[in-house]
C-alpha cells in the first residue's frame, strides 16, 4: 500500500483591472517595445482599491474546489504562499478559511516567487505524515502594493493574481496507480543572495512594507542556472528524463528566462505553458495560474506529466514533477 498525493483540480483568478504596457507608459518612463523585448510581458492585472490578497485567493480556491466537486468542509489544510498578506498577521490563509467556510488548519508560507513550489512540498510532506487527507495549496500576490512606480526596472514586470490546486491523498495497492500525483519535489535557499531581490522595508526593520528592489541581471543569471539544475534533479528523483514530461509549467517571470532554461535542459518549446504575456510576474500565483489556464484550454489532460519550477527572493527556488489528475478506476 502506497500513499499517492494526487493533484485533482486547479483554479485561478485575475483581478478585473487590466493594464497594457502602453497604459503603463503614461506614468512610467518606459515603452511597450522595451517591456515586450526584455520580458515578453504585454499585460498585467491590478487589484482595485479595496481588493485584497485574501479576496483573490478566495476566488481561486472556490474555483479549484468547483473543479473537484469537493466542499470546503472536506478540506483539512489550507497552505497559502504569499509575499503580500492582507495584514502582517494573522495569516491570510485564516481569512480564506473564514471566507470559504472551511474548518481547515490554515497558514501562510513566504518564499516569494518560489512560494508555490515550497507550499506544494510542505503540503505533500504533511499529507504523507497524516496531517489530513485533502489540502488546498494557494499561491496569491498583490505585487502592485509593493511596486515603486519611480523604479522602471521593476515596476513594469509584476502583476496581481491568485491560483490554487487541490491535493488529495489516495492509498493504492495497484502498482499502475502508484505513479500518480506529486512524484518529486526539491526546494533550496541561498541566503547569501538575500540582497539581490528584496523589499526595503519590514516589520522588524523599519515598520514599513517597503518596495521591491532587484539586481535584475544577477537574478536573471541565477534563475537560469538554478531553475535548470533543480528541474534536472526533480526529474532524476522521479526516474524521468525531460522527454517524459508532457508539459513544463514554469514560473511566469520573464519569457527570456523561460527560453534560456528550456534551451539549457533541452526541452521542446511546444510543450511549455507560457502565460507571462497576459499577466506579468504574479509571484507565488504564477504557476497555478498558468496550470489552470492550460487545463481550461484543454492543453493539459488527465494523466499528463507536468514539471513545475520557480525561483524568487531569498534566493529560494525549487522544482516538482507531477502526474496530474487521478487514475480512471480510483
Ligand atoms: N523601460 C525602458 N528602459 C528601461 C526600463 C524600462 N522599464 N528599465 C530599464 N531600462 C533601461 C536601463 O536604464 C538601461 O538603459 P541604459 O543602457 O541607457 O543604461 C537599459 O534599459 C538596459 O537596462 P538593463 O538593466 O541592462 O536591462 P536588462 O536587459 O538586464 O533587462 C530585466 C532588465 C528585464 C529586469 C532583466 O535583467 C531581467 O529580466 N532580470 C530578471 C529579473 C526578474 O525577472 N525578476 C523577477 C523576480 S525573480 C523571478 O521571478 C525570477
Amino acid at each position: 500500500m502506497k500513499d499517492c498525493i494526487l493533484m485533482t483540480g486547479a483554479g485561478s483568478y485575475l483581478p478585473i483591472k487590466k493594464t497594457s504596457n502602453y497604459d503603463l507608459s503614461k506614468y512610467v518612463d518606459t515603452s511597450d517595445e522595451w517591456i515586450q523585448q526584455r520580458s515578453g510581458i504585454k499585460f498585467r492585472h491590478f487589484v482595485s482599491k479595496n481588493e485584497k490578497t485574501s479576496d483573490l485567493s478566495t476566488k481561486a480556491a472556490l474555483n479549484a474546489l468547483q473543479e473537484t466537486n469537493l466542499h470546503p468542509k472536506d478540506i483539512d489544510l489550507i497552505i497559502l504562499a504569499t509575499t503580500t498578506p492582507d495584514n502582517t498577521f494573522p495569516a491570510t490563509a485564516a481569512k480564506v478559511q473564514k471566507n470559504i467556510n472551511s474548518n481547515a488548519t490554515s497558514f501562510d508560507i513566504q518564499a516569494v516567487c518560489a512560494g508555490f513550489v515550497y507550499a506544494l512540498s510542505v503540503a505533500v510532506s504533511m499529507l504523507k505524515n497524516n496531517f489530513g487527507d485533502k489540502c488546498l495549496v494557494i499561491g496569491a500576490d498583490s505585487m502592485s502594493k509593493i511596486l515603486d512606480w519611480n523604479d522602471r526596472t521593476t515596476s513594469v514586470l509584476f502583476g496581481d493574481g491568485a491560483g490554487a490546486v487541490v491535493l488529495e491523498k489516495s492509498k493504492t495497492t495497484d502498482i499502475k496507480n502508484q505513479n500518480w500525483g506529486v512524484l518529486s519535489n526539491v526546494i533550496y535557499t541561498d541566503g547569501k543572495h538575500y540582497d539581490l531581490l528584496f523589499t526595503d522595508g519590514g516589520a522588524s526593520s523599519n515598520q514599513k512594507t517597503g518596495f521591491i528592489r532587484m539586481q535584475g541581471k544577477e537574478v536573471f543569471k541565477h534563475a537560469v542556472e538554478k531553475l535548470s539544475s533543480s528541474f534536472n534533479e526533480a526529474l532524476k528523483l522521479a526516474n524521468f528524463t525531460a522527454k517524459d514530461v508532457d508539459w513544463l509549467v514554469p514560473h511566469q517571470a520573464n519569457q527570456r528566462i523561460i527560453n534560456a532554461v528550456i534551451d539549457k535542459v533541452g526541452f521542446d518549446k511546444k510543450r511549455v505553458v507560457s502565460t507571462v504575456s497576459k499577466h506579468g510576474n504574479t509571484s507565488a500565483a504564477s504557476i497555478p495560474i498558468a496550470l489552470d489556464y492550460a487545463l481550461k484550454k484543454k492543453m493539459i489532460k488527465n494523466g499528463n506529466v507536468l514539471g513545475f519550477q520557480a525561483i524568487g527572493g531569498g534566493l529560494s527556488w525549487g522544482s516538482s514533477i507531477v502526474k496530474y489528475g487521478k487514475p480512471k478506476n480510483s
